[in-house]
């Protein structure tokens, strides 16, 4: 399919092009994005290009979703529907995301993740977004109950990535949800 733009009221989300791999190579050599997600450490510009390279492809097939967050041109981050899953009641996807340590801290990835479920249910198909994080990570699971997610439970060494196995918490959030934040017990 053709990628989507995404515009909110700070923010220019689209997919990354070759001109954004030293500022998506830059903001990798943080050691709090590895230590979260299965981006690879130590971070190179082949992984960038690699990156960007399946974004395209991703969005060509239509396996998943991933764009760049744009503030005044700069980016801020990154944010994705990924692990698509297709039924015929509807399909479901993970929602993930980092930002840029810089830009950490106003409300950037809230703000593009309501528009990017937004579009997931709207127009994409979508009835549930599973967000999943190792255990411990709170900017994260904040950002997730802010979203309206609602917290589901533990799964025991079920998450794997460069950095190894580790316990997972997961939440979900489903087309027909009230999005009002509810109460999460490990927050
Ligand atoms: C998770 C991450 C994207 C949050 O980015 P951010 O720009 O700080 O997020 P926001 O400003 O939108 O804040 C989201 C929530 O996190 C909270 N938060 C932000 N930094 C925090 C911190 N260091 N400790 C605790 N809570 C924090 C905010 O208060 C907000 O919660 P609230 O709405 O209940 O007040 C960012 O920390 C990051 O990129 N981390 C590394 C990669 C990662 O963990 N990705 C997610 C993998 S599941």
């Amino acid at each position: 399919m053709e990628p989507v733009t995404l515009t909110t009221e700070r923010l220019v989300l689209r997919p990354p092009t070759s001109d954004d791999a030293d500022a998506i190579e830059r903001a990798c050599q943080d050691p709090e994005i590895p230590r979260w997600t299965t981006v690879p450490s130590p971070y190179t510009r082949k992984d960038a290009e690699d990156f960007i390279r399946l974004i395209g492809e991703w969005w060509d097939d239509g396996s998943e979703h991933v764009w760049s967050m744009f503030r005044d041109g700069v980016l801020v981050g990154s944010i994705g529907l990924h692990n698509i899953e297709t039924h015929h009641t509807g399909h479901s996807a993970e929602l993930g995301f980092w930002v840029a340590a810089d830009a950490r801290g106003h409300g950037y990835v809230t703000e593009a993740a309501k528009a990017v479920i937004d579009w997931g249910f709207a127009e994409r198909g979508l009835v549930r977004i599973r967000w999943q994080a190792v255990v411990g990570n709170l900017p994260s699971a904040r950002a997730a109950r802010a979203l309206g997610f609602r917290y589901e439970g533990e799964q025991r060494q079920a998450l794997t990535g460069p950095r190894g196995r580790d316990d997972g918490w997961i939440a979900g959030l489903l087309s027909t949800d009230d999005r009002t934040p509810v109460e999460w017990p490990v927050l």
